[in-house]
């Protein structure tokens, strides 16, 4: 396995993969990882010949007064298990590799950013896009893969793949839970023991909102109502939002017609959890 820090010699590598004929699936990340960003790299051990991750904690996706600088690190724990999965080059690049002096180029996907985490969040996606966009730019990956948890994520780098042309194929894998059925997230250890009960009021809603689905109800309004009564019932959790969208453009819906998300994204004491849920089909706990 090799790690490579300089966008020049991951440029040269990629170039002699494709020059080989070899696909190359990619995996991008922040690191610290847990058997969500491990179902990733299995999936693209198996879409590709060659499979490449990043480990990069990319600065314009954070807000002011986010988790920037206390964001969980662990280079070498995240070295070993990329081995172990079979990763064949990490790309882990620094900030001014990245950023550098005079830096001022940003992709924006309109649309799809401006509802739910865009709403409090304004600058995330932007950071998100933008990073997305230099690494299939220096990694030149045949296949990019995302995990569903951030839902909202994939589908603006989809919709960003698209709308810029770019030969890449985007796809999302299932959430990972923990037992209790936590959606698995690097943020996860910023929860105190006594606020874990809190934060499963997440997956619970889900699974309530799922229930009344199952039952014929279709008014996004009802749905939404006993989702958040349920939520705030739990000492510790402030909601941000619970809405329903259009899978596709994000935006909120009356009712549920075509493929629609339940999307959920909730403080609990100072950890802000998000997840969701695409009507219809089977619950991945
Ligand atoms: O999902 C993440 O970990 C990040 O948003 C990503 C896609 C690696 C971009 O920094």
């Amino acid at each position: 396995m090799r790690v490579i820090k300089s966008v020049k010699e991951m440029q040269e590598f990629s170039d002699s993969l494709r020059n080989r004929g070899e696909k190359i699936a990619f995996v991008p990340t922040m690191g610290y990882f847990h058997h969500g960003h491990l179902s990733l790299m299995d999936e693209g051990r198996k879409s590709g010949d060659c499979l490449i991750i990043s480990i990069y904690v990319n600065p314009t996706q954070f807000g002011p007064g986010e988790d920037l600088e206390k964001y969980p690190r662990d280079f070498e724990t995240d070295r070993e298990l990329s081995e172990e999965r079979g990763v064949d080059v990490i790309f882990c690049p620094s900030n001014s590799e990245m950023y550098p002096e005079h830096y001022q180029t940003f992709v924006d996907v309109e649309g799809v950013t401006r509802n739910l985490c865009g709403l409090s969040r304004p600058y995330h996606f932007r950071g998100v896009t933008t990073i997305c966009a230099k690494l299939f730019n220096i990694v030149k990956p045949h296949v990019a893969i995302f995990g569903k948890k951030d839902f909202q994520q994939l589908v603006t780098v989809q919709r960003m793949a698209a709308d810029l042309n770019m030969d890449i194929e985007v796809i999302g894998m299932p959430t990972v839970r923990e037992s209790d059925g936590l959606a698995m997230s690097s943020r996860n250890t910023y929860l105190k023991k006594e606020e874990r009960e809190s934060a499963l009021s997440l997956i619970r809603s889900i699974k309530l909102a799922k229930e009344l689905y199952d039952n014929g109800e279709r008014k996004t309004g009802k749905i939404i109502e006993e989702a958040q009564k349920f939520i705030e019932e739990h000492p510790y959790t402030k909601i941000d939002y619970v809405k329903i969208c259009d899978a596709a453009t994000m935006n909120d819906i009356e009712y549920i017609e075509g493929e629609a998300v339940l999307a959920l994204a909730v403080e609990v004491g100072i950890t802000r959890l998000i997840d969701n849920y695409v009507f219809g089909n089977p619950l991945d706990i």
